[in-house]
C-alpha cells in the first residue's frame, strides 16, 4: 500500500531546505547504487557524510517522530538517516527493489528496510516526468507530491522514478524498520487505526471506541516482533 502523508515540513522550511539543496555540491548517484542498479541509475546525491545531509536529515526526523500518520503507517523501530536526491536532464532511476538490510552510518547496526519512504523537496509544477512509480498486486502507483510531502510504500515493492526531462527535483529518501515485518499486517494496522480515529472524532463517547483499540492492540501484540 502507497501512503500518502501531506505537510511534513512547513512551506518555510521547504524554502530554506531548497535554498541550501541547490547550493550544495553533488556527487554521481551510481557510487551508492548495488551492483545491479548502477546499470540504471541516473542521478546525482548528496555524499553521506555531506553535513548538510545530517542538518536536513535531522530536521526530517524530527517531524516524523511528531507524525501521527508516520508512526501509525510504519510503526517505526530504526529509521535510516535520510539520503537525498536530485534528478534533471533526462535523469532516471530504472526498475529495482531496494536492499533489504543496510548499514547504519558509524553504529556497526544494521536495519532491515521495511518501509522506503521519499520526502519531495520540489513542487510538481517545478519539473516533468520524475514520478515515483510503485508495483504492487493492484497494478501500478505513481506519487508526485507538492514540495514538504512524504510517501511511503513497502520495500519488497518493484519502483522507479521517471526521466525528469525539465527542471529539477530533488528529495530525499530514507527507509524504516518497522515493529511489524509484513506490509499486509501493517497495513491492516493503519486502516484499523485510521478507522477508530474516525469513530473517535465523530462520536467519541461511542462504546466500540474502547473496544476497537482493544482490538489494535491485541492484534499488534500478536504481530510485534521482539
Ligand atoms: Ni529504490
Amino acid at each position: 500500500m502507497m501512503i500518502q502523508i501531506p505537510g511534513v515540513l512547513s512551506r518555510e522550511q521547504v524554502r530554506q531546505c531548497r535554498r541550501a539543496l541547490e547550493a550544495a555540491d553533488w556527487t554521481d548517484g551510481r557510487e551508492t547504487a548495488g551492483h545491479v542498479a548502477v546499470h540504471h541509475k541516473n542521478n546525482a546525491q548528496l555524499a553521506l557524510d555531506h553535513p548538510l545531509a545530517s542538518q536536513i536529515g535531522d530536521l526530517v526526523l524530527d517531524a516524523l517522530s511528531r507524525s501521527p500518520a508516520f508512526i501509525s503507517a510504519v510503526l517505526p523501530v530504526r529509521v535510516l538517516p535520510p539520503r537525498f536526491n536530485r534528478y534533471e536532464g533526462g535523469g532516471d532511476y530504472g526498475n529495482h527493489i531496494d536492499n533489504a538490510l543496510l548499514n547504519v552510518p558509524g553504529s556497526g547496526m544494521r536495519i532491515r528496510t521495511d518501509v522506503s519512504s521519499t520526502l519531495f523537496f520540489s513542487d510538481p509544477y517545478e519539473y516533468d516526468g520524475g514520478e515515483l512509480t510503485v508495483e504492487d498486486t493492484y497494478g501500478e502507483h505513481t506519487a508526485k507530491l507538492p514540495a514538504g510531502d512524504l510517501v511511503l510504500y513497502p520495500g519488497t515493492s518493484l519502483h522507479r522514478v521517471t526521466p525528469v526531462t525539465r527542471g529539477t527535483r530533488y528529495a530525499a529518501f530514507f527507509w524504516t524498520q518497522s515493529m511489524v515485518r509484513q506490509a499486509s499486517r501493517r497495513a491492516l494496522l493503519y486502516q484499523l487505526d485510521q478507522s477508530i480515529q474516525a469513530l473517535i472524532a465523530s462520536s467519541p463517547e461511542h462504546p466500540s471506541v474502547s473496544r476497537l483499540t482493544g482490538i489494535y492492540h491485541n492484534l499488534l501484540r500478536e504481530w510485534v516482533e521482539s
